[in-house]
């Protein structure tokens, strides 16, 4: 579904990553790991558009969408659910999910999409016309991701989730998302926190400054010896 081929990306000229090769299957969990700095959010941001590729490409359904600009991405499916959630803390938490749909031109997909978004988030429904920022932190993170399902995509990307969320959030909010991609959407994660990603993918690639180290099913990537040794201090 989504073929990234040996990008090199970074900012003001200066490459960041290096020679960055990944593939995602229909339907597959993906976790990109690695350390604070190694370059996941400009994967994402390569990946969505928001940062032109230096030398390399991406293809997505078969065509190449490394020279389209990001709007027409999210057209085509591809959702990014930013670092650090950039709700719309003075809008309402229904605005904030609108905002998501801006592609969509049918209402009553916009409809139908919102309805299904709160079955897996009643607790958005609950709390709809409340501002944003009365969310607590763990709730902020849920309607990043409900607002980053309203395009409809077909790949979901999300940006560390774990950000200053407490252990027992993560685990609530790492739960629905192994939900939602249990209903068919397809999702490429990018964290910190290796172990927990590893064990709700489905395959795992490990970054190290910029370039991808080793790559695995996540049962394999847990139980080597280098990735337990270097990101699970065992
Ligand atoms: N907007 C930016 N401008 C310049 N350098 C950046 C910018 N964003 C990130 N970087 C640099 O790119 C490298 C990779 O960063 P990033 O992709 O954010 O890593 P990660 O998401 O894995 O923490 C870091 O050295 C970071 O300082
Ligand atoms: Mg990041």
């Amino acid at each position: 579904m989504l073929k990234v081929k040996n990008i090199k990306a970074g900012y003001d000229g200066v490459p960041v990553i290096f020679d960055v090769s990944f593939e995602i299957n229909e339907g597959e969990l993906i976790s990109i790991v690695g350390s604070n700095g190694a370059g996941k959010s400009t994967i994402l941001r390569t990946v969505s558009g928001l940062i032109k590729p230096m030398a390399g490409e991406i293809e997505f359904m078969g065509e190449r969408i490394d020279n389209l600009p990001a709007y027409e991405l999210v057209k085509r499916g591809i959702s990014h659910v930013p670092e650090g959630r950039h709700v719309f803390g003075k809008m309402s938490i229904l605005d904030n999910l609108m905002i998501g749909a801006y592609t969509i031109d049918s209402r009553e997909k916009v409809d139908e999409t919102l309805k299904e978004v709160y079955r897996i988030f009643p607790r958005l429904k609950e709390r709809e016309n409340q501002k944003a920022e009365t969310l607590s932190g763990g709730e902020q993170q849920m309607l990043a991701i409900a607002r980053g399902l309203m395009c409809r995509p077909k790949v979901l990307m999300v940006d560390e989730l774990s950000l200053g969320l407490m252990p027992i959030l993560v685990e609530k909010v790492l739960a629905i998302l192994k939900e939602i991609s249990q209903q068919g959407i397809t999702i490429l994660m990018v964290e910190q926190k290796v172990q927990e990603a590893l064990e709700m993918a489905d395959r795992g690639y490990i970054l190290q400054t910029g370039r991808i180290i080793t790559f695995g099913t996540s049962q394999e990537l847990l139980e080597s010896e280098e990735v337990k040794k270097a990101y699970l201090g065992m």
